[in-house]
């Protein structure tokens, strides 16, 4: 087996896992640098943000005022210390990018334009038209290709986080191509694999986003913080789950519904289209529910109307959003609404980080939405999503390098052998067992399961059914046999080994969800309709034993927002 060494692994290749490969290298040009990826750095999911990425850039705005919304966002959750950190240093990563060569919008005078974005109560969301994602990654992938310490892995899966007596030693990883394991030895590890979107039916998560990253560090010992919050986005084309971005509600764009009312003025009449998500997606299933919502070959929805903002303006700042309508609805927003229905987006839990991005492991590092460095909390605010990418994307890789720069060289470390065992469990158990069970089968059973009793609305008998349905799923998980054997390119056996992964974050999901008992952001319990701070504020923490998740709780940092009834 080929052993390779690096200084730090860097597993993931969006914007957290490169603007950590960016900082780290900045930080001593002597640390080697490896970012191991499952696909293409430009084709992860990054490249499908669309709307915007928020930061203070105005005189008109503020640190408090993107403070407060976001912990009143996050149905005061989040951490405030790490919120202040995060809204102090969004900005200069924006002017960053700006510097680095991301082609934003520009304002009419010349500087980067900002637009209005859910929940913020001031236009603080920069933006490249509604294709912010796309050109973000482009310039943080095009910055890396400066660095000659650092080296790319493309399309080599990591299986496992190696580890000696508590410490990071490594990683072992697939390569695709080769169908090989490898060894790869490091000193620090950082985790920025994004979401788990997958385990949900109806999602805007391309099909790479499996969770990885949450399961490796749970399953090396790391717990998972805050699992039970999922954020489902207001406004995706049924059918696919493909987003429509909130930018063409921060634009002007009106919901309605089947009577042409703009139904919100019922729900947040305050900020109507620019409400949070949890509250806008719940709004429009209940007006579903009531009977006002429009039919379609893929169920209920509503519309989404842009017809009063022009062709011109859609073209320039919503070309996106016409495309995808025109492609995958076959309507045109200039002169038809558009259907829409709330869809999983985002998990606002993820692996328990510090404001440094450490695990708490040595050596474990996460960042962007694999993370839950508790900006979040209950429901995270559109926009700040992209920001948390590059502001802790940048903290880690540069904890990760002061961490490597005092461990001793990685010549000693046992990481061979421990990989061996890997690749035993995956050749000569997983591809070789001929089970009758298959793939294809439990995924969307699980995805199934998730989504009727774990979505947006929850009980305790939906959740203790979704448990159910999950136990009898992981049985038939260990009878699912890998059909194709060859061991080039074999995609059966990487979504064999990401199912694997996703049983076990759908398990931690539904079993926190169980455990809150209260309403609170984007987790809504109809047996327990209300928030409950004098049990549950505060943080849940899922551990890993032989028998299922473990929860503990963490306090909620507070600083200067004490917590108050949430109302828009
Ligand atoms: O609607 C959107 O463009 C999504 C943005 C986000 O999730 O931050």
């Amino acid at each position: 087996m080929e052993r390779l060494a690096y200084d730090i692994v860097i597993v993931g290749g969006g914007a957290a896992g490169l603007r950590g490969a960016i900082a780290a290298a900045e930080t001593s040009r002597a640390l080697r640098i490896a970012i191991v990826s499952k696909v293409y750095p430009m084709r992860s999911h990054t490249v499908s943000a669309e709307g915007g990425t928020a930061a203070v850039l105005r005189d008109y705005d503020s640190f408090d005022s993107h403070g407060f919304d976001t912990v009143k966002g996050s149905d005061f959750l989040a951490d405030q210390d790490v919120v202040e950190f995060f809204v102090r240093r969004a900005p200069g990563e924006v002017i960053q990018m700006e510097h680095w060569g991301c082609p934003w919008s520009r304002e009419p005078d010349g500087r980067v334009a900002v637009r209005a974005f859910g929940g913020m109560s001031v236009k603080r969301t920069a933006f490249a038209a509604d294709k912010v994602g796309f050109h973000m990654l482009h310039t943080l992938f095009q910055t890396s290709l400066k660095y000659e310490n650092i080296e790319r892995f493309d399309e080599w899966f990591v299986t496992q986080i190696l580890a000696e007596g508590g410490k990071v030693a490594g990683v072992a990883a697939l390569e695709l191509r080769s169908g090989t394991i490898h060894a790869i030895a490091a000193k620090a590890v950082i985790l920025s694999t994004g979401g788990a979107g997958r385990v949900y039916e109806f999602t805007t998560n391309g099909a790479i986003k499996t969770g990885d990253g949450m399961a490796l560090a749970y399953r090396a010992g790391a717990p998972l913080k805050d699992m039970e919050f999922l954020q489902f986005h207001p406004t995706c084309l049924p059918g696919t789950g493909i987003l429509i971005t909130e930018a063409a509600r921060g634009e002007g764009g009106y919901l309605v519904n089947n009577k042409g009312e703009r139904f919100l003025k019922k729900y947040v009449p305050e900020k109507m289209e620019l409400g949070p998500r949890d509250i806008l997606s719940r709004s429009i299933i209940q007006e579903i529910r009531e009977g006002r919502g429009f039919d379609g070959p893929y169920g209920h929805y509503v519309g989404l109307d842009l017809r009063h903002l022009g062709e011109e303006v859609i073209d320039r700042k919503l070309p996106m959003v016409r495309e995808l309508s025109e492609e995958y609805a076959g309507i045109d927003p200039v002169h038809e609404l558009i259907p829409v229905r709330p869809g999983q987006h985002y998990i606002m839990g993820g692996v328990h980080t510090d404001i440094t991005g450490s695990t708490g492991m040595a050596g474990l590092y996460a960042a962007g939405e694999a993370a839950c460095v508790s900006i979040n909390g209950a429901n995270r605010l559109g926009s700040n999503s992209l920001s948390e990418c590059l502001v802790f994307g940048a903290e880690a890789g540069r904890s990760a390098a002061a961490y490597a720069l005092t461990q001793g060289p990685v010549g000693s470390n046992p990481v061979t052998a421990l990989a061996k065992a890997e690749e035993t469990r995956i050749f000569d158990g997983l591809l070789k067992r001929e089970g009758g069970e298959s793939l294809a089968d439990v995924r969307r059973e699980m995805q199934r399961a998730m989504e009727e009793h774990v979505g947006i609305y929850r009980s305790a008998e939906a959740l203790e059914k979704a448990l159910s349905l999950l136990r009898e799923l992981r049985k038939r998980f260990d009878r699912v046999g890998v059909r194709d054997k060859d061991p080039f390119f074999n995609t059966e056996l990487t979504a064999t080994l990401e199912l694997d992964f996703m049983l076990d974050l759908a398990e931690v999901i539904a079993n926190a969800a169980l455990l809150r008992k209260e309403s609170r952001g984007a987790h809504s319990r109809t047996d327990y309709p209300k928030r409950d701070d004098a049990n549950f504020l505060a943080h849940s923490m899922a551990f890993r034993t032989a028998t299922g998740p473990r929860y503990e709780t963490k306090p909620v940092t507070i600083t200067k927002w004490p917590p108050a009834a949430r109302v828009y």
